[in-house]
């Protein structure tokens, strides 16, 4: 036996997989695949076959893989110090440069920094966050939190509970009670009474849909808003105009937090270093993760406003120290792994490189699908992109979800070594690559995506699926 399906037979037995079909992998029904390097924008598995990582990971390894100086840079720490728990004023000295770096990227108006490990862990310290400042305020009702159909705040029971896609609820029992979901800033998929709106019409329309659930559950009963500058995981779908100002507005009205889940569009992706400052979002609070170590570490954090941090800061003052902490908060090797990482993305320019070769991306993508007959929609912002299939694009219809247009795209572009990601809600494959790459890989992206949605638009024509 080849020694990668040895590998995969023995991960079959103890492993299980996150959003997997887990009998399928368990009993062999399901591709399996061990990835043993990666080196810049490529990654390569046990069989040595390499494949172009058009997704970076999970949108996360935003400078590429297999760089050695951060290699260096975790290896010297560990050698240091590798760990040493950070509660009751403990700190090390990668913790405290990243906060200062991390602030100073923030800009005016945001304090302080709280770590963790992942993008849901820093969700679940928000919601903390958001109930502990109405407790402190005198507020016990104001708990609510309102985030959006088809918006991805992790996968814990609170985060999973605000992200607004069916699969993470169902069978779990999840949203837990206070979370509440609003209209999706989704113009593609805007629904019948809204076909003739503009795209400021529309983002007047779902600030208006907040504005009404606020009403209706009670304002001194919502505490907190949250949403992605631009919905990830929901389907790479970037705000219609005016979106976030019109969303800012309602809020400001009723005094309602604003966290804005910055854990993909963090440091970079979208051209700038948070979706926040793209969109002239003011957030009281914001999460990241992800690009904050482009995946060398584990590391997240909750970046706190001032606003909220005077209340905090009262709260201990009444009622001692803070409730809250993990083990691994602010964990040195994950804090040097940060500091490195947010070198190379200034040092080398990537913030840039995600608007420009970005910007390039999209064209190109724009050019090779303008005319072709399952292409909804082309969009994206920065270096994130996603392209929507649809069975008649002008009708923007849907296909049968039982065809799995998506992921057999998804797939038929791993036959061609490049990963795509078939978002979970849609027909919608999403890109996101490291941000260093070049036009020439985009080039290359472009094209063994143009092969991949050729081989399944032949496959449903020749199966009658396209009427
Ligand atoms: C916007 C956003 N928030 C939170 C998360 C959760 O992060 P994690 O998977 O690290 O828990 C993700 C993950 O994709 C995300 O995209």
């Amino acid at each position: 036996m080849a020694p990668h399906q040895a590998l995969i037979d023995r991960d079959r037995k103890v492993t299980f997989h996150a959003s997997s079909h887990l009998r399928d992998f368990a009993r062999g029904d399901a591709p399996g695949r061990v990835i043993t390097g990666a080196k810049g924008i490529h990654i390569t598995d046990k069989d040595g076959r390499e494949y172009i990582d058009g997704f970076a990971g999970l949108y996360c390894v935003n400078i590429g893989y297999g760089r050695s100086e951060m290699a260096e840079a975790i290896y010297r720490q560990a050698m240091e110090l590798a760990y040493y728990h950070t509660y009751v004023g403990h700190s090390n000295e990668p913790q405290i440069a990243l906060s200062e770096k991390i602030l100073e990227l923030a800009g005016p108006g945001m304090s302080k920094v709280y770590y963790g490990l992942s993008g849901s862990d820093a969700n679940e310290t928000q919601i903390k966050l958001v109930r502990y400042y109405n407790n402190v305020l005198g507020r016990p009702n104001k708990k609510k939190i309102i985030s959006r159909m088809r918006g991805y705040h992790g996968s814990s029971i609170a985060a999973g509970s605000l992200t607004g896609l069916d699969a993470f609820h169902k069978l779990f029992d999840l949203p837990i009670e206070g979370v509440r979901h609003t209209e999706a800033p989704y113009y593609y998929r805007r629904g019948d009474t809204q076909q003739d709106m503009s795209e400021r019409e529309f983002s007047r329309y779902c600030a208006q849909k907040l504005d009404e659930m606020i009403q209706a559950e009670g304002p001194d009963t919502v505490a907190a808003f949250i949403g992605e500058p631009v919905l990830g995981t929901g389907g790479i779908v970037p705000p219609p105009e005016g979106y976030w100002q019109e969303i800012q507005a309602v809020l400001d009205r009723y005094d309602i937090l604003l966290i804005a889940d910055e854990v993909v569009c963090g440091f970079g992706r979208i051209g700038a270093d948070f979706g926040s400052h793209f969109y002239g979002i003011k957030p009281d609070l914001m999460t990241v993760a992800k690009g904050l170590t482009s995946a060398y570490q584990p590391l997240s954090g909750v970046i706190v406003g001032d606003r909220v941090w005077q209340v905090l800061e009262q709260g201990t003052e009444e009622h001692g120290p803070i409730g809250h902490g993990w083990t691994y908060s602010g964990h040195a090797l994950g804090c040097a792994a940060g500091l490195a990482n947010l070198e190379i993305i200034e040092r080398e320019g990537l913030t840039q490189n995600a608007a420009e070769t970005g910007a390039y991306l999209l064209q190109r993508f724009r050019e090779e699908f303008r005319e072709h007959p399952l292409m909804g929609d082309v969009r994206g912002v920065g270096m994130l992109a996603a392209l929507e299939f649809s069975p008649n694009p002008q009708a923007r219809a849907l296909f049968d979800p039982s065809l799995k247009v998506g992921p057999r795209i998804a797939a038929a572009a791993l036959e061609e070594n490049l990963i795509a990601r078939a978002m979970p809600q849609g027909d919608i494959l999403g890109f996101a690559p490291p941000m260093t790459i070049n036009r020439e890989e985009v080039d290359e992206v472009v094209a063994r995506t143009r092969r991949a949605v050729a081989k399944v638009t032949d496959e449903l024509t020749r199966s009658g699926d396209l009427k």
